[in-house]
């Protein structure tokens, strides 16, 4: 694979993204590469709107259909106005979280939407990252972890386990069907090992 450039993490909630992101960050940094961390929904002070919609107030507040609409509206504003423009500069763009979670968490939780979700991404966004890490782990304790940190974005953490565990299999089955980008880390460590372990993939 040529240098990536375009790197996302992938989840469920609670599975170490934020952390490992900001590890990578600060590898590549120390690399000598030019680096953005953003994440999602957010990264741009559209999308950062955008976010407050949909993770906050009532969970039912939102269709499945009409969350598919802002979590692509959202990424649409951040590819725009922050992706873009990074990659176009030669940086390296981190990035907590994008497509993948749409296609799982509004793609296969709420009935089968995939079909709506990937025709949307086709319209509307058509890029994938160039390297993707998939953390895999236990829905149990990442349940734990995110819940302890009291975020108050709980839409997603409030629907329980087995809402987590569809996640979990959603995410591995991405991981299965995209082998040319994503590669699957064992969560279930400490940070310091799983960033080494992402940290040989660069
Ligand atoms: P995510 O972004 O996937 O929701 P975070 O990185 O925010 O996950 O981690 C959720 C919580 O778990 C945080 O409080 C974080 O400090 C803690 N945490 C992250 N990685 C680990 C790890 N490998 N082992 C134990 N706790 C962790
Ligand atoms: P995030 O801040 O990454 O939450 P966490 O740190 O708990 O993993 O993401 C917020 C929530 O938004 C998370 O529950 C997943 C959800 N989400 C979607 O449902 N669809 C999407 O397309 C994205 C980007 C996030």
């Amino acid at each position: 694979m040529s240098t990536p450039k375009f790197i996302t993490f992938e989840g469920i909630d609670g599975s170490g993204k934020s952390t490992q992101s900001r590890m990578f960050a600060e590898f590549a940094r120390n690399q000598g590469r030019d680096v953005i961390l953003t994440r999602e929904p957010g990264g741009s002070p559209g999308a950062e709107e955008i976010r407050q919609l949909v993770l906050t107030g009532d969970p039912d507040r939102w269709s499945a259909e009409t969350e598919i609409l802002l979590f692509t509206a959202a990424r649409r504003d951040h590819l725009e106005k922050t992706i873009e423009p990074a990659l176009r500069e030669g940086k390296t763009v981190i990035c907590d979280r994008f497509a993948d979670s749409t296609r799982v968490y509004q793609g296969a939780t709420r009935g089968d939407l995939r079909a709506m979700v990937d025709s949307l991404h086709s319209l509307m966004i058509s890029r994938e990252p160039d390297l993707t890490f998939i953390i895999d782990m236990d829905p149990a304790v990442a349940l734990e972890r995110g819940l302890a940190r009291n975020s108050g974005e709980d839409r997603f953490e409030d629907f329980g386990l087995g809402f987590q565990e569809t996640l979990r299999h959603g995410f591995l089955a991405l991981a299965h069907d995209h082998p040319e980008r994503c590669v699957l880390i064992d969560g279930n460590r400490t940070a310091d090992q799983i960033a080494s372990e992402i940290a040989a993939h660069l």
